[in-house]
């Protein structure tokens, strides 16, 4: 697929909310993020989600278009105390079910980690995946990503706990 990969800004709301909404009701072991809470928000909040902030450099939003279809998106979401501020975590990846297996995945996650490495401040980049989501770990793991731990039990759905595998990518070396 020939898919464009680019920078959603808050004129993506609506493109960028129907899919989050359709996505996380497909898979709600996938997410933290709950459908129905989420539906619960106007689109003024996903409009301040995607704007770009002076003070979070950190935080950004990349979509895949398939044309002017939204097929795609993934983001960066900073951490801002004083002492945690060079870590950020790759937060709401998802490929629409009619897009996959061609590498799209992939593509959004490297092009988020070329933006992530060129920010100077941020030295290292984390995530969680739901434990058996085997597809997004591989992913992941594809990406440089290594496992450091697994939070049980760490969300609950229709009654079900769910463990979440965490992850780490340093992006330059910390001498910690
Ligand atoms: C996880 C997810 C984002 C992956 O998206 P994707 O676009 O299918 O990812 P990719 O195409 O880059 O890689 C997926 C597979 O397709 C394969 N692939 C990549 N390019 C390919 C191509 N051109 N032709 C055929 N297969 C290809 C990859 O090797 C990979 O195989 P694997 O599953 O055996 O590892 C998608 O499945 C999704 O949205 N899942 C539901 C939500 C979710 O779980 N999000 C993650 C939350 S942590």
């Amino acid at each position: 697929m020939a898919a464009v990969i680019r920078a959603l800004a808050s004129v993506d709301a609506t493109a960028y909310r129907a899919l989050r909404l359709e996505m996380l009701a497909l898979h709600p072991d996938a997410f933290t993020s709950d459908a129905d809470e989420e539906a619960q928000r106007p689109l003024a909040w996903t409009e301040q989600r995607l704007a770009t902030a002076p003070d979070k450099p950190h935080d950004l939003w990349l979509g895949a278009f398939d044309g002017e279809a939204l097929v795609g998106c993934v983001g960066l979401s900073g951490r801002y105390r004083a002492k945690e501020r060079h870590n950020a975590t790759v937060v709401g990846m998802m490929v629409h079910p009619r897009a996959r297996g061609q590498g799209l995945g992939e593509r959004l996650l490297e092009a988020l980690l070329a933006r992530a490495r060129a920010l100077p401040t941020l030295t290292q980049i984390d995530l969680t995946v739901t434990q058996g989501n085997d597809n997004a770990q591989q992913l992941y793991e594809r990406a440089g990503f290594t496992v450091f731990g697994v939070h049980p039990a760490a969300i609950q759905v229709g009654g079900r706990y769910y463990a979440k595998v965490l992850m780490v990518l340093p992006l330059r070396e910390v001498g910690a």
